[in-house]
C-alpha cells in the first residue's frame, strides 16, 4: 500500500528565524510575553530544513530582515502557480513590510510580482490542490482576494469561510496530501463554516478528517510532496491515519514556532512553475 504514494520533487521558498521573537499578538496564539528560545526555534528550523532536503526537495531562502519577526512565515507572502506569483497584502500593519521584501526576492529569480489590491496572505489562506484553489477568508484574506486571484490565475477558487479564530489562516485547518493523481486533502471540519464543511464533503469525500487535538497540534498545518508528509509529531492520531493511509509521516517539531500560531506550512511557500 504504501509503495502507491509517489512524490514529486519540490520547490520551497523559506526565510531563517534570525530575527523571528513574539512582539506583537495578531493571533490568539501569540502571547506578547512569550518567551521564545531563539536557539531551539533556529534548530527545530533546521531540521526541518534538513529533512526537506534529505527527502529531494530544493530549498531557496529570503534573507531575513531585523524588526519582522513574523517573516520567517514565508507561506503568507505569495502564492506561486504556473510560475505566476500572487503577492500579498498584510492585515496586521505590523507584517505588511514583509511583502517588499518578498517582492524584491521574487524579482531577482526572476518572477513578475502581481500585487493585491485586498488584504490576501498568501499561502497561509489559498490552497493549490492541483486542479483549483481552496481559498480561505473570515480572520484575514478577503473575499475581494479570492476573485482578484481566480482572475490572476484563470484557475477556479473556491471560497471557504473559517470560524474558529485559532484556526485563522486556512493552512492551519487543512492540507493537501496529493495534488496529482490521487488528489486528496487533510482537514480539520469544526473550523468551517457548516456551508464550507459541505462544500469539502461534497469535493473530498475521501478526505482524512482530524481531531481537536490534531488541530491544536497544528497537524493541519503540515506539507505533503505526495508521499511524505512533514508533520507535528504531537498529532498522533493525524499521523497514523495519514499512515493507515499509505502515506509516511515525517515528523518535524516546531514547538517554539506555535508561540506565533505558526508550524511547519507556515515556514513554506512552495515555487510551482
Ligand atoms: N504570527 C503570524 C501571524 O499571525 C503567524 C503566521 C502563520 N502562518 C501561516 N501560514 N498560518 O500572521
Amino acid at each position: 500500500m504504501s509503495d502507491s504514494r509517489v512524490p514529486r520533487r519540490r520547490r520551497f521558498l523559506v526565510c531563517e528565524p534570525r530575527h523571528f521573537a513574539v512582539q506583537y499578538a495578531i493571533n490568539p496564539w501569540m502571547r506578547p510575553d512569550a518567551h521564545v528560545d531563539v536557539d531551539l526555534a533556529r534548530e527545530q528550523w533546521q531540521a526541518l530544513m534538513s529533512a526537506y532536503r534529505t527527502h529531494g526537495h530544493d530549498v531557496d531562502v529570503v534573507e531575513p530582515v531585523l524588526g519582522l519577526p513574523d517573516m520567517v512565515f514565508a507561506a503568507n507572502s505569495a502564492v506561486v502557480v504556473d510560475g505566476r506569483v500572487f503577492g500579498s497584502l498584510f492585515h496586521a500593519p505590523e507584517r505588511r513590510a514583509e511583502s517588499t521584501h518578498y517582492d524584491t526576492w521574487f524579482k531577482s529569480a526572476g518572477f513578475a510580482v502581481h500585487r493585491p489590491e485586498s488584504v490576501c496572505e498568501g499561502e497561509g489562506d489559498l490552497v493549490w490542490t492541483g486542479r483549483y484553489l481552496l481559498a480561505g477568508t473570515g480572520f484575514r484574506t478577503t473575499r475581494e482576494a479570492h476573485r482578484e486571484v481566480q482572475e490572476f490565475f484563470g484557475h477556479p477558487v473556491i471560497s471557504l469561510t473559517l470560524v474558529d479564530p485559532r484556526f485563522y489562516h486556512l493552512d492551519t485547518a487543512l492540507f493537501v496530501l496529493d495534488d496529482g493523481h490521487a488528489n486528496n486533502i487533510a482537514y480539520y471540519p469544526e473550523a468551517f463554516s457548516p456551508g464550507s464543511r459541505e462544500v469539502l464533503a461534497r469535493l473530498y469525500p475521501d478526505a482524512v478528517l482530524a481531531t481537536a487535538e490534531d488541530a491544536m497540534a497544528f497537524g493541519l498545518n503540515s506539507v505533503s510532496d505526495g508521499r511524505h508528509v512533514f508533520i507535528a509529531p504531537q498529532a498522533e492520531a493525524l499521523a497514523a491515519a495519514l499512515t493507515d493511509r499509505g502515506y509516511v509521516p515525517v515528523p518535524v517539531d516546531l514547538s517554539e514556532f506555535r508561540k506565533a500560531g505558526g508550524g511547519i506550512k507556515c515556514c513554506t511557500q512552495e515555487i510551482r512553475s
